[in-house]
């Protein structure tokens, strides 16, 4: 079968290591389930295996993609739910210590097929296209952990994302928008920013810029280079919620203004099965329709995984096997 995979970590030239070929069929462990892939995508976790970083050891070749939607062998339509248990675990997934995404350890979805465990599959509802539901695994489950679960904002609070145009951070502008947040965003670019307002946000502000009044909370998927600006960006009391550190895991942070301004700072990683229900439920009842910079066949990988890498991104990249309606 056709796979996207990364051959070798490469931390300085991450692309070297990308592989667009055919691959065997993967096996499929007793008890799981065989997904044909229609529609997988891009995410800079990939990114990070092919520089060769990761929570657990990467075993080469390991096949890319932690989140997609496929159908079984009877036909059904599934969306996968990509944080892997230890068997036997209850509990709050994100937090079993031997918790992995599918494409850590497993080869993931990237692929004209992928094994999965039955507990990791949904049903997709009828009115989420292939392509929507692909981008909800990992980088909409996570903003949706980001927003709700953790950082308290009520609707009409105001929420400051860094970034417009990535996976994670275009998430988090259309779930803070439907959900009734006046949500402001930094970009790079006068495009990127243009593309969120087009999301729906209220006030767009170049990267670094000072903003006219601090927020409720702030969002920040890059790390080192957008944290001070995440700090000073944040009121009295306020929440800064971290899921990603693309640009660097080091945050120095002002522990005097953290005390005495009484922030609180959350990590994120990924979301329970229980928020991803909840997550396709909202995205169904909202009618909302997730913002998907570029749609290609899985053959042209290269191509996606270019443009993510570049940051040539206006929305998540995604990737698509056969005929799929987008
Ligand atoms: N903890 C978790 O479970 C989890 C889950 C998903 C993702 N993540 C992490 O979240 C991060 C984003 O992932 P993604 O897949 O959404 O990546 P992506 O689609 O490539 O998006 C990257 C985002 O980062 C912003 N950005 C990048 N470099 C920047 C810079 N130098 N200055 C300002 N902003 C910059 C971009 O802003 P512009 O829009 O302005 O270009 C863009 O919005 C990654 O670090 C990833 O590993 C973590």
């Amino acid at each position: 079968m056709l796979a996207v995979y990364a051959a070798k970590g490469d931390n300085e030239n991450p692309l070297a290591g990308l592989t667009v070929g055919q691959v065997p069929l993967p096996k499929v462990p007793e008890g799981w389930q065989r997904v044909k892939i229609e529609a997988a995508t891009v995410n800079w976790h990939d990114v990070f295996t092919l520089k060769g970083v990761g929570m657990h050891k990467i075993t080469f070749p390991i096949i890319l993609g932690c989140e997609g939607v496929g159908t079984l062998e009877d036909g059904s339509r599934v969306v996968i739910y990509p944080v892997m248990i230890s068997p036997g675990y209850i509990g709050d997934e994100t937090k079993d210590e031997k918790r992995n995404v599918l494409s850590e350890i497993r080869d993931g979805t990237l692929a004209e097929y992928v094994a999965v465990p039955p507990a990791n599959l949904l049903p997709l509802p009828k009115e989420i296209d292939s392509v929507s539901g692909a981008v909800l695994g990992i980088a909409w489950l996570t903003a949706y952990r980001m927003l709700f679960t953790k950082s308290g904002l009520r609707p009409g609070q105001t929420m400051l994302v860094q970034g417009s145009s990535g996976g994670v951070t275009t998430a988090l502008i259309q779930l803070g928008v439907a959900a009734g947040m006046r949500v402001w965003a930094t970009g790079r670019t006068a495009e990127k920013r243009k593309l969120a307002e087009s999301l729906g946000v209220e006030r767009t502000f170049d990267s670094g810029e000072t903003l006219p009044t601090q927020v409720d909370a702030v969002f920040d998927t890059s790390g080192t280079v957008t944290w001070k600006h995440s700090v000073a960006s944040v009121k009295t009391g306020g929440t800064i919620v971290v899921c990603g550190g693309h640009s660097g895991f080091e945050l120095p942070t002002d522990a005097f203004r953290l005390l005495v301004d009484q922030l609180s700072i959350h990590g994120v990683y990924a979301g329970t099965l229980d928020e991803f229900r909840d997550l396709i439920s909202f995205v169904s009842a909202r009618k909302i329709k997730p913002c998907v910079g570029k749609v290609l066949p899985l053959s042209e990988g290269f191509e996606a995984f270019k443009s993510v890498h570049e940051g040539r991104t206006q929305g998540k990249v995604v990737l698509t096997v056969g005929d799929v309606a987008v």
